[in-house]
């Protein structure tokens, strides 16, 4: 068979068969590329940080945008976000203006009352029970029997943060986390 004979690439498959696939593929191609964008929609963009974590959101839903954060909040300040199962989570500025690489559960390990931060003492305080804790969330007065839960907290190429699961020592008591 030559080259002038018709379509020596595919012999054994005729030209309207041939066309139709064609065709197919065009249509799979095009529906495909319709529907990404609708697909997309319902997959929320920032669910997707690996190993069961979350990215840190705002009182709002928005994403916390690191840049913008870190010119909102100044050194020393813990700032409450949303972290993993929704549990309000500090995120922590440093001296340098940057942030700590953990957050810190919020929720009181006596009876799960948020436990807000208290600058003028550098703790925070649980206004429950008053159970305290130190400025890393190391339990340091009951009735609260352990520290505040730690997740780590880290900076991402596209300037938010990925919170996921704190499942190594706590650095804070050198032991292993209560919470993992
Ligand atoms: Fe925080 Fe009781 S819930 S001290």
């Amino acid at each position: 068979m030559t080259q002038a004979s018709g379509t020596p690439d595919v012999p054994d498959l005729g030209r309207r068969q041939f066309m139709n696939l064609l065709t197919f593929g065009a249509v799979t191609g095009t529906a495909l590329g319709a529907l990404y964008p609708i697909v997309k929609y319902f997959i929320p963009p920032s669910s997707g940080a690996a190993g069961g974590g979350v990215t840190a959101k705002d009182a709002l839903g928005n994403d916390v945008k690191v840049s913008q954060f870190l010119t909102e909040h100044g050194p020393g300040e813990r700032v409450l976000v949303q972290g993993l199962k929704g549990d309000p989570t500090y995120l922590v500025v440093q001296e340098d203006s940057s942030l700590t690489s953990y957050g810190i559960n919020s929720i009181c390990t006596h009876l799960g009352c948020v436990v807000p931060w208290n600058s003028s003492e550098n703790k925070f305080i649980c206004p429950c029970h008053g159970s305290q804790y130190n400025a890393e969330g190391k339990v340091v007065r009951g009735p609260a029997p352990l520290s505040l839960a730690l997740v780590h907290a880290d900076e991402t190429e596209a300037d938010t943060v990925s919170l996921t699961p704190w499942e190594e020592t706590d650095f804070r008591t050198g032991e292993k986390p209560w919470w993992a």
